[in-house]
Parts: C-alpha cells; sequence; structure tokens
C-alpha cells in the first residue's frame, strides 16, 4: 500500500497543504518547528487514528479553527482509494470513500 497524496485543512501548524508523494523516496527537510513531525503524526492518524505524542484528539487542531481535516489517497492492488478523517471539538470521524 502506497500513499499517493496527503492534503491538510487546520491540522496543527498547516492550514492547508497538499503533498504529492514520490513513489519511491521522501524527505522533509526543515528548520526545527516548521511541522516535520506533524506531517509524520498526520499520516499516521490516517492510517491508526491515533498519534505517537497525544490522546486528546484537540491538539490536532489549529489553534485558532474549530476543526481539522486530513485526507489521502492510497494505492492499494492496484486501485485508488480517498480516505478522510475530520477531527472535531467533540471527536474524530473517519470515512473511506469507493472512487
Ligand atoms: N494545534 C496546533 N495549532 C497550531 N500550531 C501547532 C499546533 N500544535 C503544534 N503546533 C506548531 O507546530 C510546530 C511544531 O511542529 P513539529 O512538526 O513538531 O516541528 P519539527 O519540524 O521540528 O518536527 C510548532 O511551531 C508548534 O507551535
Ligand atoms: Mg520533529
Amino acid at each position: 500500500m502506497k500513499l499517493k497524496q496527503l492534503t491538510l485543512k487546520n491540522f496543527r501548524n498547516y492550514e492547508e497543504l497538499t503533498l504529492d508523494f514520490d513513489s519511491s523516496i521522501n524527505v522533509f527537510l526543515g528548520e526545527n518547528a516548521q511541522g516535520k513531525t506533524n506531517l509524520l503524526e498526520a499520516i499516521l492518524m490516517l492510517s491508526l487514528a491515533k498519534s505517537h505524542r497525544t490522546t486528546n484528539d484537540k491538539d490536532f487542531i489549529g489553534w485558532d479553527k474549530q476543526e481539522a481535516k486530513i485526507e489521502g489517497r492510497i494505492e492499494k492492488h492496484g486501485q485508488e482509494l480517498p480516505l478522510e478523517l475530520t477531527i472535531t471539538q467533540q471527536g474524530k470521524k473517519s470515512k473511506s470513500k469507493s472512487s
């Protein structure tokens, strides 16, 4: 299974971000506190709906925002599958739409 694309909305310090991944190696390069670990955390959240850093869902939402969204497109057995995880002040809900 491969993650092809990641989209973040109001997730931690990312207001709006879309990343298209290379099919082999991807490198996140940045200064301290720029959001490299936040990207890995978003991918972990999309995979397992849990974080290595916090058990409080509100920590994921941008400080002045109401809800966060993580969307991904994965490729599995030659098929593309969109995934979506929404985190609100009340909790999180995930969705996997068939394309
Ligand atoms: N809920 C949040 N809303 C907005 N910014 C956040 C939130 N949680 C963390 N941050 C910001 O994310 C940054 C840290 O990102 P991190 O991924 O740990 O950086 P690094 O690139 O060092 O791994 C800090 O600037 C911190 O202020
Ligand atoms: Mg880090």
